[in-house]
């Protein structure tokens, strides 16, 4: 259904059709619902985006997007964590901050990009979720354009941005996956978790049959249980998909990582010789490797991350 790869340069049919097939009637609506995407823009530098997400909740999306955010941060890219998890936002916590405004803020007009925005002590800089608050499910339109609007802002100044999801397959979650470069799927592995990261990658695929996904399998009793995980995951999709999954990598239970006290640095950040941090650096080295480069490059054309945002949210 897709028509366009994320970097790829050409444009969608619609737009291609341009306002020359247009009346003037035709053109106002048209660029009403594409915006500035009528006139060819010149290539703009933006951020690589990296959606993180499950079927089942709790796999530790969150655990890996905030050591791979401080992995990436210290080897030099500027870097924003976005909380998408917007009812269970726990972020801040693991980066050890108390933002006063959140997503909530802006989205309702309350406050702006660089006033939520905010610098951690761990290193990445973080859009905090608010707690409590409606799922991305129950955002309005008007709500998901200024969504996509403050990601697009944000896109021109990092070099990366990592977008830690909600679990499963709202409309809203799958719409920001399908915006997204590359989207890293975090399963356990169990057959339940396995079967709803399958919901997950089915969803996307029938939006964007050009999605780029690949798999973490955390959470292993044993070594080579996330291999064996994955190996039944990615044999399901390509037989009833055709779309091939890339292996990042096992992480292993760790009881370590559930008794950090609140306010304590990532792992990966106070102790990177710990078997569970080689285990996401090698993640994050496989993730550059397979996704990469993980840093601002020109984006022709407005196929810009607002862009496809503001465009695919009218196949909701
Ligand atoms: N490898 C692991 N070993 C032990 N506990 C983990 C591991 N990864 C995540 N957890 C724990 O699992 C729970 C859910 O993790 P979290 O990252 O919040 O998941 P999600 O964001 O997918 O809901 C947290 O209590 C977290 O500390
Ligand atoms: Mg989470």
């Amino acid at each position: 259904m897709m028509r366009r790869s994320s970097s790829s340069t050409s444009e969608p049919t619609a737009r291609r059709r341009g306002s020359s097939a247009l009346g003037p009637r035709g053109r106002e609506i048209f660029s009403r619902l594409f915006g500035d995407r009528t006139r060819a823009a010149a290539p703009v530098a933006e951020a690589a985006t990296i959606a993180i997400a499950s079927g089942k909740g709790g796999t530790g999306k969150s655990f890996l997007s905030t050591s791979l955010a401080v992995l990436f941060h210290r080897a030099g890219k500027r870097i924003t964590v976005v909380d998408c998890d917007f009812g269970l936002a726990c972020d801040h916590l693991l980066l050890g901050v108390n933002p006063k405004l959140t997503l909530r803020h802006l989205l309702c007009g309350q406050g702006k990009l660089e006033e939520i925005r905010i610098e951690t002590p761990a290193g990445p800089a973080l859009l905090p979720g608010g707690s409590g608050i409606r799922q991305m499910a129950n955002l309005s339109d008007t709500e998901l354009l200024t969504f996509g609007k403050c990601l697009g802002k944000l896109a021109a100044t990092e070099d990366l941005i990592l977008l830690d999801m909600g679990a499963g397959i709202s409309p809203q979650t799958i719409l920001t996956l399908t915006s997204a470069d590359h989207v890293v799927l975090v399963t356990q592995p169990e057959i339940a978790a396995l079967t709803d990261a399958y919901a997950v990658c089915k969803n996307l695929t029938q939006l964007r049959s050009d999605a780029r996904i690949s798999v973490v399998v955390n959470r292993v009793m044993e070594p080579g249980q996330g291999r064996q995980a994955f190996d039944k995951l990615a044999s399901v999709m390509q037989k009833f998909t055709g779309l091939q999954l890339t292996f990042l990598g096992e992480i292993a239970e760790d009881p370590a990582v559930t008794q950090r006290r609140l306010g304590q640095m990532p792992i990966v950040a106070t102790d990177p010789d710990a078997k569970i941090a080689r285990e996401v650096a090698a993640i994050a080295e496989r993730l550059e490797a397979t996704a990469g480069p993980l840093e601002s490059r020109p984006v022709e054309n407005g196929n810009g991350l607002e862009a496809r945002f503001t465009e695919q949210r009218l196949f909701l």
